[in-house]
C-alpha cells in the first residue's frame, strides 16, 4: 500500500510494467497476446468482524489488477496470527470472507502461508492477465482528459474513529459496505467503452497521493475540484475532530510539494489525502467521451463521480 519497494530493472523486456511508475500492478509479458498482472497487498483488522475483514482483504488485493485492467485468475493467501491468543473459529472466519470473494471473482485459491505475530495481519497475492496492448497503466494520462472516481474517500478517518471507539455503528455500516465493494463491475463499465487514458485505484496513498503519481509519471497536471470528490457521511465529523491516522498526515506531508491548492480548506484538502482502504477506480478519458462514460456505468446502477481534468504540465496537483 503506503511503501513501494523500488529496485529498477531494465534488463528484462519482459517487464511490461515495473516499480519506476509506482502502478498498482507489476506486468510481465507470456507471450503475444497475454501478460500476468501480479500484485500483492496485506494489512492489520481495519473493522472487529473477522468475515468482514476477509472480504475487505480480498477485495483489497483483487482491486489492484481490475485497476490495470486485468483479470484475475489465481491467489496465495498471507495470514499472520498471534498463535494460541486468536481463536482458530476467528481465523476461520477470517478466511471464509476472503474464500468467498475469491469464488465470486472466479479467482483459484491456489495456497497460502501462515506466521505467528503478535499483530495479525491478512491479506493476498494476485495473479490475473491482460492483453500487453490493453494494460490500463497509471503513467498516461492526457491533458484534456477528464478525472472519475468510482467510490467514496474517508476510510481512514473512519477506520481511525472506529480503533478510537467513537464510531457509530451507521457509519462503520456506509463504510464498511464501501470496502467490500469490488472493482470489478466499474472495471466492467470502463472496458466497455475500450481503455481508459490511464488508471489506478486508491488506496493506501490517497487520493491526492494517487493522483500526484498520475500526474508525476505522465508529466500533466491534474485538477481536482474538492467539493466535487464524495466523501463517507460518516467521516466528516471525527475529521473535523482532527481522527487522521498517521498514514493520512504522512500523505499530505508528501504531496504538499506538489500541490497547488486553490481550495482554502485545510480540513477538506486533509480529507482528501486521508489513507484510504479497499477505494475506487481513479481514471480518465477524453472529454469527448465523457458522456458515454457516464451512460455505461448509469447503465449499470454504478456509482461514479466527476472529480477534475487532466491539463498541461508541468507536473502539480491543482486543488480548487
Ligand atoms: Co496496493
Ligand atoms: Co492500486
Amino acid at each position: 500500500m503506503l511503501q513501494h519497494i523500488v529496485v529498477e530493472d531494465k534488463s528484462d523486456a519482459r517487464i511490461l510494467v515495473g516499480m519506476e511508475t509506482h502502478d498498482d500492478a507489476g506486468v510481465f509479458q507470456w507471450d503475444e497476446t497475454h501478460a500476468l498482472v501480479q500484485t500483492i497487498d496485506f494489512f492489520t483488522p481495519v473493522v472487529d468482524d473477522p468475515e468482514i475483514f476477509g472480504r475487505i482483504a480480498a477485495v483489497n488485493a483483487l482491486s489492484d489488477i481490475y485497476a490495470m485492467g486485468g483479470v484475475p485468475m489465481t491467489a496465495l493467501n498471507l495470514l499472520a496470527i498471534p498463535a494460541g491468543e486468536l481463536e482458530p473459529e476467528v481465523v476461520a472466519r477470517m478466511l471464509e470472507g476472503g474464500r468467498r470473494v475469491l469464488e465470486d471473482h472466479h479467482t483459484a485459491l491456489l495456497g497460502g502461508h501462515s506466521i505467528d505475530d503478535p499483530e495479525p495481519k491478512m491479506g493476498y497475492q494476485v495473479t490475473g492477465m491482460v492483453h500487453p496492448e490493453h494494460i490500463w497503466r497509471n503513467s498516461t494520462a492526457q491533458a484534456g482528459d477528464v478525472l472519475w472516481l468510482t467510490k467514496p474517500v474517508g476510510t481512514g478517518v473512519v477506520i481511525k474513529a472506529l480503533k478510537d471507539g467513537v464510531l457509530s455503528a451507521e457509519a462503520l455500516q456506509e463504510a464498511t459496505s464501501m470496502m467490500v465493494t469490488s472493482n470489478a463491475a466499474s472495471a466492467d463499465a470502463v472496458r466497455s467503452l475500450g481503455d481508459p487514458g490511464s488508471c489506478t485505484d486508491v488506496t493506501g496513498f490517497g487520493l491526492l497521493g494517487h493522483a500526484w503519481e498520475m500526474a508525476g509519471a505522465a508529466g500533466v497536471s491534474v485538477r481536482v475540484v474538492g467539493r466535487e470528490v464524495p466523501i463517507l457521511a460518516g467521516a466528516s465529523s471525527h475529521a473535523r475532530a482532527g481522527r487522521f491516522p498517521a498514514g493520512s498526515r504522512r500523505n499530505l506531508d508528501y504531496v504538499r510539494p506538489h500541490l497547488d491548492d486553490r481550495l482554502g480548506d485545510p480540513l477538506l484538502t486533509a480529507m482528501l489525502s486521508d489513507a484510504v482502504t479497499s477505494g475506487g477506480l481513479l481514471f480518465t478519458f477524453p472529454e469527448a467521451r465523457a458522456r458515454e462514460v457516464t451512460e455505461a456505468f448509469r447503465a449499470r446502477g454504478l456509482a461514479l463521480y466527476r472529480i477534475g481534468r487532466i491539463e498541461e504540465g508541468p507536473s502539480r496537483i491543482i486543488l480548487e
